[in-house]
């Protein structure tokens, strides 16, 4: 056994200077180089060198795991020698691992390599070797998620402050939850890369992330929060893939109205939910913080301790924790699915609306749950809620164009309702 395990990283912004501050208590762990983009740029840590070619490390003779946080998909070339070269991978990429995880999975098993990603799903949460060994004997059917911090604070922000979601993304901002270009986190994209993760390794099958369904939170407003509250919901941005009987996957990102009583409805601000429900354990669910500079260090640092832990083990090391599958999911497409919905409605105020909309969802074969008119505002509107059974999401789509064609009723927001 060598005395010291020598790292290299990539990347020393947010999550890779905790890495590097954590790794200072590990006095038989070496961070030998790291990568940056900017070699002139200030930072709060030391490291023996800095180079600004990714290649340098993964070429390093010296360096037996490479560190991977620098984020997207142009660091896969680096990432592909470094395993070519037999070093162990540890990374927090989402992105990079949600759509060319196959490539490197593959590659990693022919060169006897380890990759371990505990921090790519949600941060600082353990959820990844936790599926992969303590509940290995589980067959799942469904898992679910808050995989974004960022659009959960907003929301949060705006159902306790009530104020507009462009409020609140800028509250965001200014307290560093949310990128000056926010798309990544309020559209969906983020949670998407971190549910096609967990699908693959709950349903043991490769899945392809464009198939993945995907809505963000830009067109919540405050009013649908204050509705569905006084409904007794609230409104997070879900990620959730579930079996079905015959075997495909629905997986998808989309706002939700989830009952107060549902213990995920209390997850607030930037902290992350993941549920798992699977036979024998039934439910479980995990919470905690999704991302920043510490947590996120603890799952790169864990994995790292992994691997030191069975290093220089002759064959293949952690073998729970390797991606052994290699069969595409077949993944059903949104028009398919069967939900509940929450429906915002504005109409003139005419005699007959409600029983225009309760005869449209009749012609579809929609089941109402409620239908509660809100009162008429100022401009002589009345804004009707509707909450309806399960149909399907076509027979939906085809109610709302059709309310849609009627003179003077207008669909606000579709929302689904988590059962
Ligand atoms: N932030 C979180 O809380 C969090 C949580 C979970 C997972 N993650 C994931 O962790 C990764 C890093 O996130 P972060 O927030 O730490 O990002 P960040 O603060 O933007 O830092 C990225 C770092 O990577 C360097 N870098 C970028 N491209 C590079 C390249 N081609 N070659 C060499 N260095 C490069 C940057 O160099 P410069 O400093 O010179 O620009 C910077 O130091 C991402 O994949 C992210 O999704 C982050």
């Amino acid at each position: 056994m060598k005395n010291k395990l020598k790292i290299g990283i990539i990347g020393l912004g947010t999550v890779g200077c905790g890495v590097v501050k954590v790794l200072s208590r590990f006095d038989d762990i070496e961070i030998v180089s790291a990568a940056v983009k900017n070699l002139t740029k200030k930072r709060d840590v030391e490291v023996q060198t800095i180079t600004n070619n990714p290649m340098d490390i993964v070429t390093n003779p010296e360096i037996d795991v490479v560190v991977e946080v620098a984020g997207g998909c142009e660091i896969l070339e680096a990432l592909k020698v470094a395993v070519q070269n037999k070093k162990h991978i540890v990374t927090a990429n989402k992105e990079l691992l949600a759509r060319h995880g196959a490539e490197l999975f593959d590659l990693a098993r022919e060169n006897q390599v380890a990759i371990l990603y505990e921090a790519a799903v949600a941060g600082g949460i353990p959820i990844i070797l936790p599926i992969k060994t303590s509940l290995a004997a589980n067959k799942f059917s469904f898992v679910a998620g808050i995989l974004n911090g960022t659009t959960n604070y907003i929301l949060t922000k705006m159902e306790q402050e009530n104020l507009s979601y462009e409020d609140c993304l800028a509250k965001a901002q200014k307290l560093g939850y949310a990128e000056t270009d926010p798309t990544g986190d309020v559209e969906g994209f983020d949670a998407m890369y971190k549910i096609a993760i967990l699908a693959n390794i709950v349903f043991g099958k490769r899945i392809d992330v464009n198939k993945i369904y995907r809505e963000g939170i830009t067109h919540i407003t405050s009013n649908d929060i204050k509705l569905a509250d006084e409904l007794g919901y609230k409104i997070k941005l879900i990620a959730q893939a579930s079996e079905l009987e015959s075997g495909e996957l629905d997986i998808r990102v989309h706002p939700m109205l989830i009952s107060k009583e549902n213990t995920i409805s209390d997850v607030n601000n930037a902290t992350n939910a993941v549920m798992l429900k699977g036979f024998p354990v039934d439910k479980v669910l995990f919470v905690g913080p999704g991302a920043g500079e510490f947590p996120t260090a603890s799952s790169v640092v864990g994995d790292i301790l992994s691997i030191k832990s069975e290093f220089d083990k002759t064959g293949e090391i952690l073998p729970m924790t390797t991606c052994h599958h290699s069969v595409y999911a077949n993944q059903i497409e949104i028009e398919k699915t069967q939900n509940c919905y929450y429906l915002s409605i504005v109409a003139g105020n005419n005699l007959g609306t409600i029983g225009k909309i309760g005869s449209a969802c009749a012609e579809f074969g929609i089941n109402l749950s409620s239908i509660i008119q809100k009162g008429i505002n100022e401009d002589n509107k009345a804004s009707i809620i509707v909450i309806t059974e399960k149909s399907s999401e076509a027979d939906m789509n085809k109610m709302v164009e059709k309310l849609e064609n009627e003179n003077d009723i207008k669909v606000i927001n579709k929302i689904r309702v988590m059962q």
